[in-house]
């Protein structure tokens, strides 16, 4: 809480700004006046007063909009050109606490994005490919943003726009028919799929015409062949079976599983559209949308051989977005790789004059790799991320089997950590920046993890279970562990507004760890069972309370579990 600039926020001085009055605001050096203090000699000339005079005159109508009730100012006093103000923290303590035990899971919640829908289109795996360590960033930061944003009130729609499209289908279909077998394709799933497919790559270099073959088959697929569509679509079927796997761990849900092949058939009107409007250019036979003016190389809409492109879908996919959600904001969780093809199709859609082409927003992240390398799809070195969650649940049981043997549930505590641990560290750093994952890191119990914030919150959890559930409580003579804790916890709803608005959930990831660090010094420093008297027992077990809420708050919409025991 910032009291300068609730003070400030509170002083009319004609000629005088907020920003001058807050810079003047200042810490008394004798506290007995007041917590902080506004030196009235620099208004002099301005009010042509004494600032005697004009200490008193603002401490009179300060009096009268600061009653004693006011929760955050509790005595305001004019000493020698000085205007005092006294901190009610108490006030400021018991308005946090009690707005916390009252709210519970909705501390933080609020109804600012009413009658608003957002669109987030995220994790969008490709069909028949690996769901590998590249895709945890959009799946689990989506997943968060859909999150936070149906907690402000909005109606968040998440959408799987589905790599199903393109000549991949038909290599696929090609490699199926020489070399694959039913049997273990359906066992296999996408891993068979996968392999399949590097195959086909590796046996093409040498038999240039399997390619051929293969553009035909996808040919096939477009003009409905029926053998084509129906192994396209047990293809499609076999990989969203395996991911669910995935987003079940991860606790990640879409609205709409539309995908690229979608809107096979809701391109032409926009191919048209941009022919009306004079946009397309013909450029090496292709035709293209020309946007040198805007410093991009040209979005192309149509391949010399007529066929539509990633952007052509995308465009596409954007108006039946529109039409069908009239959404206040579309974002498109994905990857900084894709700036280029983001900002070409944004501006095709702004020239074409449609206004909510400024509601699009990509949200781009930065690049998630393992210690080992990145990876190619093709060549087959690829780190699947069911591969990543399995290791960290088991590095977790082990971890935990050697520090609480006796744990009940270890299964469920190893799953609930090391499933957390893969999504916090995901998104503890600003989404931007490029992260190399490391198990010891996102697993240490000591560090700015999700483990850490669940051992706090297991160890918060135990003293309630011990002391009890305290609502009713009295303020004591607070510590200052007590009123940082509480400063920290206070700053919940407005960290979710600003993870929302900066589509940046590690706001919240930091809420969190800040709280927990917080908590540990009061847990060390105060006794809470043992508290001096009852007065300040109780009190402490209502913080611990009111700390462990905004920590399962914070936790929920990140996607993480908290286990009761650890
Ligand atoms: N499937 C794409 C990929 O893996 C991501 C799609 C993102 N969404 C979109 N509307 N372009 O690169």
């Amino acid at each position: 809480m910032d009291y300068k600039k609730y003070i400030a926020d509170k002083i009319d001085i004609d000629g005088v700004s907020k920003d001058e009055i807050y810079d003047l605001i200042a810490l008394p050096p004798n506290t007995e006046m007041g917590d902080y203090a506004l030196p009235c000699f620099k208004f002099a000339k301005v009010l042509r007063k004494s600032p005697v005079m004009i200490a008193e005159e603002l401490k009179s109508t300060m009096s009268d909009k600061i009653p004693m009730s006011d929760e955050v100012i509790s005595e305001v006093s004019a000493v020698n050109g000085y205007l005092n103000f006294k901190i009610n923290k108490n006030g400021f303590v018991r308005a946090t606490m009690d707005k916390i035990l009252a709210q519970k899971e909705n501390y933080g919640a609020s109804e600012e994005g009413e009658g608003k829908t957002i669109c987030i289109d995220y994790s969008s795996i490709n069909i028949a490919k690996p769901f590998h360590i590249g895709h945890l960033s959009t799946t689990v930061l989506g997943g968060a943003l859909y999150r936070i944003f149906n907690y402000l009130g909005y109606k968040a729609v998440g959408i799987n726009h589905l790599g199903d499209y393109g000549t991949q289908f038909g290599k696929l279909i090609s490699a199926y028919k020489r070399w694959g077998d039913k049997e273990t394709i359906e066992k296999g799933g996408i891993r068979a799929l996968n392999e399949l497919y590097v195959k086909f790559h590796q046996e093409a270099e040498e038999n240039p015409e399997y390619d051929d073959e293969a553009r035909a088959y996808f040919k096939k697929i477009e003009q409905g062949d029926e053998e084509c569509l129906a192994l396209f679509h047990w293809f499609k079927e076999l990989t969203l079976k395996d991911v669910q796997k995935i987003y079940d761990m991860l606790d990640i849900k879409f609205d709409s599983y539309a995908g690229e092949s979608f809107y096979s058939d809701k391109m032409q009107p926009i191919v048209d559209e941009l022919r009306e409007k004079e946009l397309l250019v013909e450029s090496r036979g292709a035709q293209v949308v020309d946007l040198e003016e805007y410093g991009m190389t040209p979005c192309i809409i149509l391949k010399s051989d007529g066929s539509s492109l990633y952007a052509t879908r995308d465009m596409a996919a954007a108006q039946y977005r529109k039409n069908t959600y009239d959404f206040y904001k579309c974002l498109y969780v994905v990857a900084y790789q894709q700036n280029l093809h983001f900002k070409q199709f944004f501006k095709v859609l702004e020239l074409m004059g449609k206004d909510w082409a400024k509601d699009l927003v990509h949200v781009a992240y930065g690049m998630v790799s393992l210690e080992e390398g990145t990876m190619s799809t093709r060549k087959g070195n690829v780190v699947f991320l069911e591969d990543v969650i399995n290791k960290c649940i088991e590095k977790a049981y082990k971890i935990i089997d050697e520090k609480n043997p006796d744990l009940e549930n270890k299964e469920d505590v190893a799953k609930k950590v090391g499933v957390g641990a893969v999504i916090f560290g995901a998104l503890y750093n600003n989404k931007i920046k490029d992260i190399v994952f490391s198990y010891d890191k996102v697993l240490n119990f000591d560090g700015e993890t999700s483990v850490y914030v669940q051992y706090t919150c297991a160890r918060a959890n135990s003293v309630l279970q011990k002391g009890g559930i305290v609502t009713d409580y009295e303020i004591p003579e607070l510590t200052a562990e007590e009123i940082e804790l509480v400063k920290a916890i206070a700053t919940f709803p407005e960290t979710v507004a600003t993870a929302a608005e900066k589509y940046e959930p590690s706001c919240i990831a930091r809420f969190a760890v800040d709280v927990a660090q917080k908590f540990n010094k009061f847990y060390f420093n105060c006794k809470i069972l043992s508290a001096e008297d009852e007065k300040s027992k109780n009190f402490r077990l209502a913080l611990t309370n009111a700390t462990l809420q905004s920590l399962k708050n914070a936790f929920a919409l990140l996607g993480i579990g908290i286990p009761d025991k650890m």
